[in-house]
């Protein structure tokens, strides 16, 4: 990750950790948890080792370890005040198959390959070749990589509600919540300026990864991308 990366996220995410949780379902109304629902169910069910990159508090990488108990899932991610609540969680629910690293999920490494990869709100932020041939490294043969991420609405009408939305955050929202001012502000532009869609399905078919999905989220507010780590001889069926 460049520093400006590196910046981009230390500004965003700092002091919102306690209030990170409740923020991503309701700012989302409840949208992210059928986002999140829909990561869980492409999980590959035999899994025995997930790695859940940008885990953040660990919601999906909870909602994984409560959905296979005999898994061994690992959370990584480069923000510590996400990373303590995370591993708070873990021992108020008594949950001992799960393990949080600070880490950036760019340069990432373990000795033991996973059979799935999970990352939500990481592709917008990430390096993406970097991350890509990263992950290749870290799964299993047709180990599956999920990411998800918010995108820019198409259709211009939704793009309007989209960004009146985002000036309510700004201009009410953030009096409730002064610590989610900077996302508030800064998100739409970062959300509007990314390219991660087309950049991770490029990165995936450079890499080699095989059966590459594009699954777009309600009216195009979000995507899901899978793709499968195939021996470099076997086809990718999307070209
Ligand atoms: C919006 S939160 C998402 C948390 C969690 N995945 C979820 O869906 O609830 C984004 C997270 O990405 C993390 N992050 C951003 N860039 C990262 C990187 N290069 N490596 C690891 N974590 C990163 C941030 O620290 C933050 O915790």
């Amino acid at each position: 990750m460049t520093d400006q990366r590196e910046e981009l996220v230390k500004r965003l995410f700092y002091g919102t950790g306690d209030t990170y949780d409740f923020m991503v379902e309701f700012g989302t109304f409840g949208c992210d948890k059928a986002w999140k629902k829909k990561i869980l169910a492409k999980v590959p069910p035999n899994s025995t080792r997930v790695l859940d990159l940008a885990c953040g508090t660990g919601i999906v990488t909870f909602a994984i370890a409560k959905k296979l108990p005999g898994c061994h899932v690992i959370g990584v991610d480069i923000t510590k005040e996400y990373l303590d609540i995370a591993r708070a969680k873990a021992k108020t629910l008594n949950v001992t198959h799960v393990e949080f690293l600070h880490h950036r999920a760019e340069e990432v490494s373990f000795k033991e390959p996973f059979d799935c990869v999970t990352a939500s709100y990481l592709p917008k932020y990430a390096d993406l070749k970097t991350l890509t041939q990263n992950v290749k490294g870290m799964l299993k043969e047709n180990g599956l990589f999920i990411m998800h991420d918010f995108t820019y609405p198409n259709n211009p009408f939704i793009g309007f509600l989209w960004e009146f939305y985002f000036k309510l955050l700004q201009t009410v929202g953030s009096r409730f919540y002064p610590q989610w001012r900077t996302i508030f502000y800064e998100l739409p532009q970062v959300v509007h300026n990314s390219t991660w869609l087309p950049d991770l399905i490029a990165s995936l078919r450079q890499c080699g990864f095989i059966q590459i999905t594009v699954e777009r989220l309600i009216v195009g507010s979000a995507a899901i991308v899978t793709g499968k780590n195939g021996r470099s001889k076997d086809p990718d069926p999307t070209g």
